[in-house]
């Protein structure tokens, strides 16, 4: 067995603080009245020099580059499909459009099962292979239960797949021809997470649900450090994301706590920028009225699969690195989502999903309220591709 160097240590409650050994199979923390998020700790007292930075240059252009900054701890665990690494595009045009100095794309699109789910999936599959789980289970507004699929079919692994029946055909198809046991579910992604839950005690599967097992947030984490490698260890003021269960955003802020602690950002930290649909936006709205959990959001509805996420598991954790960022959090309705979509597309060639067309607006929204200001630079993550979304994106022109 061959180790990958991995400085893993322990696992973490975010909210209770409790610690858990590494070799446990954990999911939420079992502390009685807790049961919050746990997050992968890792020994970061190591040789700080530029050494490890120089390191980096002759590795491979995937997101297991960082692999003493994640879980597994041997490289035949690793199941990889070349996931990461994705270009950070100077997107000339629209600074033009938009009236300020520098914007850039990070295009998560040109990830294997175009979007950036793939991290999280390759990240959790190959943790849970480490730890001889075969049968996995995710409840998915869509392409999070295509990524399972794949990474399940490349690792030789079983996986069930619950979705809801109006999630994009996409979706639906690429899940099949991956192999995977694919159930609509005649409700939101919340409904298909206890279906999920649900089959995974009847069926003996181990549910990769967001922030559910600690896991998967590392692959997403794997952005934060991409984004800091790729910029030079320079980070951009603002960082806009489109959240649903916010893994990525989440995971985003942790990689920046990381490096941070390990002396490796040069700049100030950027101010992270929560994006939600106005048809969605649970986690909006309980930033905006000051407060640390988000409710129940009645009757979700919005062309952004991704963003339908009614009630998320790490809200306090998006809210919480919204505040510590000094950033804000603001909803974007369906017809500026779409508006984005043309405007990427048009002005920078990247077809981007629904989710990628609402940070644009979103942008714009935030330049004219003065809160991004001329001489900044701003990073949109564009999640996914508009080619996952064709029947809804073809409507909607
Ligand atoms: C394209 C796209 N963007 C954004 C999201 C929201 O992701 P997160 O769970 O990290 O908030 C999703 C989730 O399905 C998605 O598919
Ligand atoms: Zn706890």
């Amino acid at each position: 067995m061959i180790s990958t160097g991995s400085m893993f240590s322990h696992i973490e409650c975010t909210s209770c603080k409790k610690t858990f050994s590494k070799d446990e199979i954990l999911k939420l923390c079992p502390v009685d009245d807790c049961g919050k998020v746990l997050f992968p700790k890792y020994d970061l007292n190591f040789d700080k020099s530029r050494k490890s930075i120089d390191d980096l240059k002759n590795r491979e252009p995937n997101m297991w580059r960082y692999k003493e900054f994640l879980p597994v701890n041997f490289e035949e665990n690793i199941i990889t499909l070349g996931e990461g690494f994705t270009p950070i595009l100077d997107a000339k045009n629209l600074a033009l459009d938009l009236g300020i100095n520098k914007v850039l794309i990070k295009d998560e699109s040109l990830n294997p099962t175009s979007s950036f789910k793939a991290r999280g999936l390759s990240a959790a599959v190959s943790k849970a292979k480490e730890f001889g789980i075969k049968k996995f289970s995710i409840p998915t507004a869509g392409n999070a239960g295509g990524a399972l699929s794949a990474y399940a079919a490349k690792g030789n692994l079983e996986s069930y797949v619950f979705m809801p029946k109006d999630a994009p055909q996409a979706n639906k198809t690429e899940v099949k021809y991956f192999g995977s046991n694919l159930e609509l579910i005649d409700g939101y992604i919340n409904d298909a997470g206890k279906r999920s839950l649900e089959q995974s005690s009847n069926l003996n599967l181990f549910d990769v649900s967001t922030l559910k097992e600690p896991y998967r947030v590392e692959g997403k984490k794997t952005m934060g450090y991409e984004i800091a490698e790729q910029l030079n260890w320079n980070l951009p003021d603002h960082i806009i994301y489109p959240t649903g269960g916010g893994t990525g955003i989440i995971g985003i802020w942790k990689a920046f706590q990381e490096l941070s602690e390990i002396g490796m950002i040069e700049s100030g930290l950027p101010k992270m920028i929560c994006v939600q649909a106005d048809g969605c936006s649970p986690v909006v709205d309980a930033y905006l009225k000051g407060k640390k959990y988000a409710e129940l959001f009645k009757k979700p509805a919005t062309i952004a699969a991704g963003m339908r996420v009614p009630i998320a598991v790490g809200d306090y954790l998006i809210i919480n690195s919204v505040n510590q960022s000094n950033g804000t959090a603001l909803k974007i309705n369906d017809k500026d989502m779409v508006e984005g979509v043309k405007k990427m597309s048009s002005r920078e060639g990247i077809f981007c999903a629904p989710e990628g067309g609402s940070i644009v607006s979103a942008a714009i929204k935030l330049i004219s309220s003065n809160f991004i200001k001329s001489n900044e630079t701003v990073l949109l993550l564009n999640t996914g591709s508009g080619y996952k979304y064709l029947e809804e994106l073809t409507d909607a022109i």
